[in-house]
C-alpha cells in the first residue's frame, strides 16, 4: 500500500484555511474553522479525517469539493492549482472528477423524483447519457454496482420507499455516475443504523480497490477509520494535528490529543466499535483562538511555547507527521 504514496497525490490541499466572517457591523466575529490544513489523497487509498463535532471537517471537505472558496491556501488536482480556474466549464470538469457524498441520505435525494431521475441527471449534465437504451444500461450498471437489485425495481422507487442504507447506496451510485477519480464522503454512515454501516463502508472499500478511487472519509468514529482507512488525519479545533497510517496511528498515537482520544475508545483491538468522540470534552471556541496550540489548555504535557505559537509540522517518517513541540 505504501507504494501509492510515492505517486503524485491526485488531490492535494496545501495550507488550506477558512475564516468565516459572521455577525453584523456591531457584533463582528471571525470563526477560524480551518487553519493551515494539508491533505494528500492518492488513487486506491482511503484517507480518514477524524475529529470531534465542530472541529472543521465538513469545512475542509466543502473547500475540496469547491462548495466553499477558501480564504487561504491552495488545492491541486493532479498537480494543477484548481482555484485559479473558476469558470463554469472548469467547475463542471472538476465536479466530474471529484464527487461528494453527504451525511444525510434523507435530505440529499429529492423526494419528488424516482431513483432513476437521480442517476440520469448527472449522466445528462456531464454529457454521458447517450440514447434511451444506453441510459438504461448505465443505470442498470450503477445500481448493480451498489447492490440495489433487481435494478429495474429500484430505479422506479421514490426515496421514501427506501431505507437509509439504500438511500446512501443511491447517493453513492449517483456519485459514481460521472466516473469520478476522487470521492469526498462526509460522515457517510453516521446517520445509518449501526447494523448497516459496515455494508456501506465495505461497498466503498470495493470501489477503492476495483476502481482505484481516492477517498476522503470524514468521520467522528476513530474505530471505523482504523477499519476502513489506509491513512488517518486527526483534526482538533480547526487544525490537523497528526497524520499517519491508520494502524500505526492507533497503535502508537503521537499527539497528546490523539492519545487522549484513543484512551477514551473502549478497546480498538476488538474491531469496529462506535467510538463517538464527544466523550473527550469540548473544543475551544473557534472565534477566540490564540496563536498557540488549541489543545494547550487541556494538554497534560503542555509547555510554555505551546501557548505562544502553533507548532510546525514535524515529519517523523515518510508516512507520519505531527504538529507538537514534543517532537520538534
Ligand atoms: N457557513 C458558515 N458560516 C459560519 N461558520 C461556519 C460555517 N460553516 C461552518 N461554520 C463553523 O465552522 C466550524 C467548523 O464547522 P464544521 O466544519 O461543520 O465542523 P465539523 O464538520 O467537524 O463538525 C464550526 O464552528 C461551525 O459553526
Ligand atoms: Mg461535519
Amino acid at each position: 500500500m505504501v507504494s501509492n504514496l510515492t505517486q503524485q497525490p491526485i488531490l492535494e490541499a496545501r495550507d488550506l484555511t477558512m475564516h468565516f466572517h459572521t455577525g453584523g457591523a456591531i457584533s463582528r466575529k471571525v470563526v477560524k474553522a480551518v487553519q493551515g490544513a494539508n491533505v494528500k489523497l492518492y488513487p486506491g487509498r482511503v484517507t480518514a479525517l477524524v475529529g470531534e463535532s465542530g472541529s472543521g471537517k465538513s469545512t475542509i471537505i466543502r473547500m475540496l469539493a469547491r462548495l466553499f472558496k477558501p480564504t487561504g491556501g491552495h488545492i491541486y488536482f493532479k498537480g494543477q492549482d484548481v482555484l485559479e480556474h473558476r469558470g463554469r466549464a472548469a467547475m463542471l470538469n472538476y465536479r466530474s472528477r471529484v464527487q461528494m457524498i453527504f451525511q444525510d441520505p434523507f435530505s440529499s435525494l429529492n423526494p419528488v423524483h424516482k431513483v432513476r431521475y437521480h442517476l440520469e441527471r448527472p449522466l445528462k449534465i456531464h454529457g454521458r447519457a447517450g440514447n434511451r437504451a444506453a441510459l438504461n444500461d448505465q443505470i442498470d450498471v450503477l445500481l448493480k454496482r451498489v447492490s440495489l437489485t433487481p435494478t429495474e425495481e429500484f430505479a422506479n422507487k421514490f426515496p421514501h420507499q427506501l431505507s437509509g442504507g439504500q438511500r446512501q447506496r443511491v447517493a453513492i451510485a449517483r456519485a459514481l455516475a460521472v466516473q469520478p477519480e476522487v470521492i469526498l464522503a462526509d460522515e457517510p454512515v453516521s446517520m445509518l443504523d449501526v447494523s448497516i454501516r459496515m455494508g456501506v463502508l465495505n461497498l466503498m472499500a470495493v470501489l477503492r480497490d476495483e476502481q482505484n478511487i481516492a477517498f476522503l472519509y470524514v468521520t467522528h468514529d476513530i474505530a471505523s477509520a482504523r477499519y476502513f482507512a489506509d491513512d488517518t488525519l486527526v483534526m482538533y479545533a480547526g487544525y490537523i494535528v497528526e497524520g499517519a497510517g491508520s494502524e500505526e496511528l492507533i497503535q502508537e498515537p503521537k499527539h497528546p490529543y490523539t492519545q487522549l482520544l484513543l484512551s477514551a475508545v473502549p478497546d480498538p483491538a476488538r474491531g469496529l466499535r462506535t467510538a463517538e468522540m464527544e466523550v473527550v470534552g469540548e473544543i475551544p471556541s473557534l472565534t477566540s483562538l490564540g496563536a498557540g496550540c488549541p489543545f494547550a489548555n487541556r494538554c497534560p504535557k503542555v509547555m510554555d511555547q505551546c501557548r505562544q505559537t502553533m507548532p510546525p509540522v514535524t515529519e517523523l517518517s515518510p508516512t507520519r507527521w505531527v504538529r507538537c513541540y514534543l517532537y520538534d
